[in-house]
């Protein structure tokens, strides 16, 4: 069980380090944890976000926690040295392209909901983000038009295969949930999205068991916050699943409340909670960890088929919730190290 952990910048190793202590706490056989360096971190040591002794320990480990990558100081840097293109990296190098995001609400939880509590007790979906295309990955640029203006510009695109590999992932994991699966798409305006809309109808042929539903991205936004109880899985491109799992984690309560997995065609995968290095609150403790200790759970369930330990550390979070720890993102005053600990002490 040899583990990555990359914990990065801003409130990255901070997250990380109480994620690392559940783990650490749970005795598991043959656990081994080899840091690495990434992000805005690793170019101020290495000169680079994602050096190749980085690289070469991920190749080396059977699944990565990675906490945050993301420095406001190396925005200026041309966009191959800049902080994010280690997750990209390590994304699109590993094969990294299915990444789940579910969004539940916790028991008793429903208070800190952006919703009202009645709409919000009924979130229990999963977002199925495609990792490895869209316009994250296509060519780009800033280039200077013959008039002399500046236009930024960056291609989107989806190759038939790309889509088919990211649907058999949303209809599998509708089977195994309530066999609802909503493809998100802009396919009124996008040509990018008809092909997408159109190789997902194809792929249902193999799931008669599953009901697909398609909904314009713009619409869906709407519909999370409008009856999120309506959504059991939900597939979606690259970009758009970014910006709809930042949103549903409001509707659960906070962005420190929401883990993720980015899965390849193996067992291999990486695990991240879906927020971003907050520097607006580094090194304060302030951060909520709990977003990387559901991570790390999912890690051990996804990576090494470890359920028990797994549900453990989701109920000890629910269990602490429950007794009302709570950071500052939640309306609580609990610090960083004092929500590790209360989960801890709840495993
Ligand atoms: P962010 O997710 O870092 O922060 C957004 C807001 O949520 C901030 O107010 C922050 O304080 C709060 N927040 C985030 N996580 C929290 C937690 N665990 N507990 C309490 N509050 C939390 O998004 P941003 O501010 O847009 O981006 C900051 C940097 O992070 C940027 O450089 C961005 O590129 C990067 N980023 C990285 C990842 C990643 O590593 N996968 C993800 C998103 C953003
Ligand atoms: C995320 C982040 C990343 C993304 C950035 C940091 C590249 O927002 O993991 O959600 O856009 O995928
Ligand atoms: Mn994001």
């Amino acid at each position: 069980m040899r583990i990555a952990v990359f914990a990065g910048d801003g409130i990255g190793p901070e997250v990380t380090r109480e994620a690392v202590r559940v783990l650490k706490a749970l005795n598991l056989p043959g656990l081994e944890l080899v840091e690495g360096d990434v992000g805005g971190a690793a170019w101020r040591k290495h000169g680079h976000p994602l050096p190749p002794q980085t690289l070469e320990i991920a190749r080396s480990a059977g699944a990565i926690l990675f906490g945050a990558v993301g420095d406001f100081e190396c925005d200026r840097l041309e966009r191959h040295l800049r902080p994010e293109q280690a997750i990209l990296g390590l994304r699109k190098e590993l094969g990294l392209f299915a990444n789940l995001r579910p969004a539940k609400m916790f028991a008793g939880m429903e208070d800190t909901s952006a919703l009202r509590p009645e709409v919000a007790g009924a979130i229990d979906l999963l977002i199925i983000r495609e990792l490895n295309g869209d316009v994250y990955f296509g060519e780009k640029g800033i280039r200077t038009l013959p008039d002399g203006r500046r236009q930024g510009w960056d291609m989107m695109s989806y190759a038939e295969d790309e889509v088919r590999r990211i649907a058999h992932v949303g209809f599998k994991a509708a089977q195994g949930r309530r066999g609802l699966l909503c493809s998100v798409d802009k396919a009124n305006v996008l040509e990018t999205s008809q092909l997408w809309r159109d190789v997902v109808i194809e792929v249902s042929a193999e799931y008669p068991d599953v009901t697909l539903s398609h909904m314009y991205v713009d619409n869906a936004a709407m519909q999370l916050v409008r009856n999120p109880g309506q959504f059991d899985v939900i597939v979606t491109g690259n970009l758009f699943g970014d910006i709809l799992s930042d949103q549903a984690s409001m509707c659960v309560g906070s962005i420190g409340l929401l883990a993720s997995a980015a899965l390849a065609e193996t067992s291999f995968g990486l695990y991240e909670p879906i927020h971003g290095s907050a520097p607006d609150i580094a090194g304060k403790g302030l951060a909520n960890p709990m977003a990387t200790i559901l991570s790390a759970a999912m890690l051990l369930r996804h990576s090494f088929g470890a359920e028990a330990p797994a549900a453990r550390i989701e109920a000890a979070v629910a269990k602490a919730l429950a007794d009302g720890i709570r950071g500052g993102d939640l309306g609580g005053s609990h610090s960083t190290s004092a929500i590790g600990d209360a989960v801890l002490a709840r495993l």
